[in-house]
């Protein structure tokens, strides 16, 4: 049986002031799905803090290395250290925004695993290679390259976010979603064999919200969810860890 993964990524939002959030988390968090907000790498050591145990903290991505002369980044130890037990690497965000490849992103997930942490690893399409229907080609891809061996269904989770879905309030339809979650199930079946390949949890990312919560956790292999702007307030993310609480029955 997957945990069910309600997971928070706060992109760069927060202040130290944003963790009485976290409080307002706290109930819903008791519940059977486990419970994950990445802050920023500011707040992981005071929202690892502040959760209390309920709530796991996860940072939003490290460097492939230990440490060094590697200025402004964070290594998968110093999170470790901080408080965090998650990191998410290869977002679309981190992609485009610091030309990050499939290649960095396996580097940066051994790293992550030499530190301890769970890596939630982020695959997507463009509305571009959506449109040509290379979808699965894409999602085939970025899992055979930045997945190193190794892979286990406690060290990986893997989430589904397609670019054109992030933060514009438009949601591929449940046949699109299970169709790639099929897809990305058998694919990791394949390839680290049966056991393994069931045990990674697969999430849905990109405009969850509580009102299409219910619907998105119906989906076959859709084990929970990578939430951006519905994260923030305890006020909307609770619906969405209520809603995967009554999907996990
Ligand atoms: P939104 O939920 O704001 O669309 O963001 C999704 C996302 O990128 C989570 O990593």
């Amino acid at each position: 049986m997957r945990t069910k993964l309600a997971a928070g990524n706060w992109k760069m939002n927060g202040l130290k002031a944003s963790l009485s959030e976290l409080e307002g988390m706290a109930e819903a968090a008791k519940g059977v799905s486990e419970v994950l907000i990445c802050p920023p790498a500011t707040l992981v050591a005071a929202a690892a803090d502040a959760a209390s145990g309920d709530i796991a903290i996860g940072g939003q991505d490290c460097h492939a290395s230990e440490s060094g002369a590697h200025t402004g980044d964070v290594s998968a130890g110093m999170l470790k250290d901080a408080g965090a037990s998650y990191v998410i690497l290869g977002h679309s965000e981190r992609r485009t925004d610091h030309d990050e490849h499939n290649e960095h992103v396996r580097a940066k997930c051994k790293a992550a695993w030499e530190a301890g942490l769970t890596v939630v690893l982020c695959v997507g399409e463009s509305l571009a290679e959506r449109e040509a229907s290379n979808t699965l080609d894409i999602i085939g891809g970025q899992l055979a390259t930045s997945v190193p061996d190794g892979a286990t269904g406690h060290n990986l989770v893997v989430a589904y976010e397609p670019i054109w879905a992030i933060g514009t309030g438009k949601v591929p339809t449940t046949d699109q979603i299970g169709e790639v979650h099929d897809f990305m199930r058998a694919r990791l079946e394949k390839r680290f064999g049966a056991g393994v390949g069931r045990s990674v949890r697969l999430l849905y990312g990109g405009s969850v919200k509580g009102s299409n919560a219910e619907e998105i956790f119906a989906v076959s292999n859709v084990d929970g969810a990578l939430v951006g702007g519905a994260s923030l307030k305890a006020a909307d993310f609770v619906p969405i860890i209520e809603a995967l609480n009554a999907a996990a029955g």
